[in-house]
């Protein structure tokens, strides 16, 4: 997937991710970090061919976009920041089985399929339900088994765990790294939760007014307090704790974080 300069100017003048460049590998887990308004929706957007950029092109998948956004949308699976956009059907079973059905899979096999990945994401009991009426973290499970069960070769999740609480934002991140596991797909996801990042990310990008201000392992990124500040975004709790102990380059890692710590404090 690639991106050249993108720039985006909305009817009301307002512009957005501008000179942005990012090349994304096949099977790549990329996540974009950036605060409110840095341009994350956009840039999605743009990937999903549904804006045009005002300069640069793009290619996903080996098409340009939005020029053969339809050879893309075959091949993606999307979980909108808005679920509410994208559950359509009058039950989750139903809602789960459209884009199989939509690409002329039977109807049988179809429900079929959406059953079992209701059943891996554990809302096998949801599945009668209309969607409108679910939790917020329950509709979030409902996308996501939308996105997964065309098993794509890219997969585009907009904050997929704002809302979720604790458990289901574990639980969530571990049916991720299972699913790339099994599917093997491309992963590019946006959120503001640096735990997250750190757990799904081969590369994290960082994004500030619609520029990339940083981009690198979640080692690298993660890991530079000054320049997570400097974004707006809040570094992991133990990294910015061992910082402030006088620890120039606190390790991601908890468990290396937690050794270092107890050797602190034997030598205290
Ligand atoms: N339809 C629109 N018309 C005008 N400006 C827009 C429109 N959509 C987005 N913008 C502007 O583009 C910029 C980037 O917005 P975007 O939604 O991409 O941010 P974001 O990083 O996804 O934020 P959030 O974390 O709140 O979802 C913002 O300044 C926003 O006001
Ligand atoms: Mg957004």
């Amino acid at each position: 997937m690639k991106i050249e300069c993108l720039e985006h100017e909305y009817p009301d003048g307002t512009r957005s991710v501008c000179g942005l460049t990012l090349k994304i590998r096949e099977r790549e887990s990329v996540v974009v970090l950036g605060p409110n308004g840095s341009g994350k929706t956009t840039l999605l957007n743009h990937m999903l061919g549904l804006l045009k950029p005002k300069d640069g092109r793009i290619k996903v998948l080996g098409h340009e976009l939005p020029e053969e956004s339809a050879r893309v949308r075959e091949r993606l699976g999307v979980v909108f920041q808005n679920v509410d956009d994208q559950l359509i059907m009058p039950s989750v079973l139903e809602d789960v089985a459209f884009g199989l059905v939509n690409r002329g899979v039977p109807r049988e096999e179809a429900f079929e399929r959406a059953e079992r990945v209701l059943r891996d994401l554990g809302i096998e009991h949801l599945k009668d339900r209309p969607p409108q009426f679910l939790s917020e973290g329950q509709k979030k499970l409902v996308a996501l088994a939308g996105a997964v069960v065309t098993e794509p070769d890219l997969l585009i999740l907009d904050e997929p765990t704002s809302g979720l609480d604790y458990r289901a934002t574990r639980r969530f991140v571990r049916l991720i790294s299972e699913l790339k596991e099994r599917m093997g797909f491309t992963l590019v996801l946006t959120t503001f939760d640096v735990d997250v990042a750190a757990e799904l990310a081969d590369r994290v990008v960082v994004i500030k007014r619609g520029d990339v201000i940083a981009d690198g392992t979640p080692e690298e990124v993660l890991t530079d307090v000054d320049l997570m500040r400097s974004a707006g975004l809040k570094p992991p709790e133990h990294v910015e704790l061992l910082r402030e102990l006088g620890v120039d380059e606190p390790p991601l890692d908890l468990g290396e974080a937690k050794e270092l710590l107890k050797e602190m404090l034997g030598e205290a």
